[in-house]
């Protein structure tokens, strides 16, 4: 999963680049892993920054300056499979033909077949294992068959289209041809989100943006916005002339993933029309009549003594469970809010897990009372684990753990990576034995079709839950499943290895153990909300 934005400016002297650095912050969340800004300025030329880590720490002032340019593209990348562990920061470049940047949010699940005909049939060369890359190269090589010494829309609508029908997976895009526009695209089921908006100027003319989530457009004044359709393409010229929109390609099932919900975007966001918030908020409402369900003829309020949250994510969930059934609501857990990755000096021993250093449990709420917990899911469940261990320590008489989303049995194919199916703590096991692994007295998991209840609309009606069922919307090809797991591994090792040298030991290693405590998308942009 990843952020991505692209701007254009109707001032053509102006430049974008701060812009886009302030957006970045808003979308932090979608990818800590690394960042990259590139602009266009006049003649075509491009300007770009890119390195891994943080947006504020790759952008100071120095860089900014050198970026140039009315329009361009930012990216944060969320470590994926095949993206992460040393390959390149995006946006991607290639310079044949006409200049293209991209930024990509997503995965492509027929990367096997596309490498063999990038390599095969169109001669590009393919540097990474990144599936951006393929992308990009597609869908320049479809671009090339014009011939032409100067492109227009028409020509670019159409080498999307035949892009669409190469690659196969999620996909959501901003690219850039120097000197031209910028392009927004979206996969024809719609998997990952991307916005479209407009600001009109005292001048009557009108800046214009494509973005990840709403947070972002909102927050920049860009108050007309709508969603790219599923299979829809928008070119946003460089001189800030009104924007063409083309369907492409029939869409498909409109499939938005339920992930967006549930974890990963902002709960300010509003994605395909339905607020991230008011859906976490019946994720409460129908976890609470679940959990009511199973103390059928007990009084609940003798059941259970308070509700606590798992921060952050859950904590809109838990308070409305709570009201829901009834039940005080504590906050139990303290953030930690300036533990990012901490950094291991040789040699020294990791006292306390990467868990225990982020959240403080508080011994007032816990002693002598029966707790329900409520987390937005459980992935390999060793966070779980540990949390519901530091509830006994603190003293809880009984700790019940409430998941927000289904049993996660599957591998996630489209741009999150949780784990390898067989590391999923939901693997092969039911609900008994996953609360025997994570030590809690129950569990109680969502029914996805509660989940896909609090999430839906007139207009999205079905989501992507291929982590819930293993039927995934685009399908999947047979060997693909393989690959992400030697991907995986690979990745894996090369972590290993740079844990053995000194300069970038800095990552710690217990923070790969699981991707909520990998990654933490609260400490610098929802933690403020609290
Ligand atoms: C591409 O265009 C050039 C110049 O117009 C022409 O000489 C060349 O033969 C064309 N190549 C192909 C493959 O059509």
């Amino acid at each position: 999963m990843c952020g991505i934005l692209g701007i254009v400016l109707a001032d053509q002297s102006a430049n974008v680049a701060p812009e886009l650095f302030e957006g970045a912050m808003y979308l932090q969340h979608r990818g800590q892993d690394a960042a990259g800004i590139v602009t266009c300025g006049s003649r075509g030329r491009l300007y770009q920054c890119k390195g891994n880590g943080m947006a504020r720490d790759i952008f100071n002032e120095q860089r900014m300056a050198n970026l140039i340019g009315n329009m361009g593209l930012t990216h944060l990348r969320y470590p994926t499979a095949g993206s992460s562990a040393g390959s390149e920061a995006q946006p991607f470049y290639v310079n044949s033909p006409y200049g293209i940047s991209l930024s990509h949010n997503g995965n492509l699940v027929n990367s096997l077949d596309l490498r063999k005909y990038l390599d095969e049939t169109v001669h590009r060369h393919i540097n990474t294992d990144s599936d951006s890359e393929l992308l990009i190269n597609i869908f320049a090589s479809e671009l090339e068959r014009f011939n032409k010494s100067r492109v227009n829309n028409a020509d670019l609508f159409s080498a999307l289209e035949g892009t669409m029908k190469h690659v196969r997976g999620a996909y959501a895009c901003v690219a850039m041809l120097a000197g031209y526009g910028i392009i927004g695209f979206r996969d024809p089921n719609g998997i990952r989100p991307l916005l479209y908006g407009e600001r009109k100027l005292a001048n009557g003319k009108s800046d214009y943006m494509i973005a990840s989530e709403s947070v972002v457009l909102k927050a920049h004044g860009f108050d007309n916005f709508r969603d790219v359709n599923p299979g829809e393409a928008v070119i946003i010229l460089k001189d800030g002339s009104k924007p063409e929109f083309k369907q492409l390609v029939e869409p498909k099932i409109f499939a938005p993933d339920i992930f967006e919900y549930v974890y990963f975007s902002r709960p300010d966001s509003v994605l395909d029309g339905v607020s991230v918030y008011h859906s976490r908020i019946e994720m409460g409402n129908k976890l609470a009549a679940k959990v009511a369900n199973f103390f059928t003829d007990k009084k609940i309020t003798d059941e259970i003594d308070v509700v606590i949250p798992v921060p952050d994510t859950a904590r809109t969930s838990a308070l409305q469970c709570a009201v829901s059934l009834n039940i005080p609501y504590r906050e139990g857990f303290v953030k930690n809010r300036y533990i990012g990755r901490t950094f291991i000096m040789p040699n020294q021993q990791e006292r306390r897990s990467s868990v225990r250093r982020k959240l403080n449990a508080m011994e007032s709420e816990f002693k002598g009372r029966t707790v329900l917990l409520v987390d937005d899911s459980i992935v390999r469940g060793t966070t779980s684990k540990e949390i519901v261990q530091m509830a006994r320590e603190a003293g809880a008489k009984k700790v019940y753990f409430a998941s927000c989303a289904p049993p996660i049995r599957f591998n996630h194919i489209y741009g999150i990576d949780l784990a390898d199916t067989k590391a999923l703590v939901g693997f092969n096991r039911d609900e008994e034995e996953i609360a025997k692994v994570i030590g809690a007295d129950e569990v109680f998991y969502q029914d996805l079709q509660d989940l896909i209840d609090c999430c839906k609309s007139d207009t999205i009606k079905q989501f992507e839950v291929g982590v819930f069922t293993g039927n995934y919307i685009t399908g999947v090809e047979d060997n693909y499943l393989q690959e992400l797991e030697k991907i995986r591994a690979q990745n894996q090792r090369i972590r290993d290895a740079k844990k053995g040298l000194s300069v970038d030991a800095c990552i710690d290693a217990s923070d790969m153990v699981d991707v909520k405590a990998e990654v933490d998308i609260s400490i610098y942009n929802r933690g403020d909300y609290a």
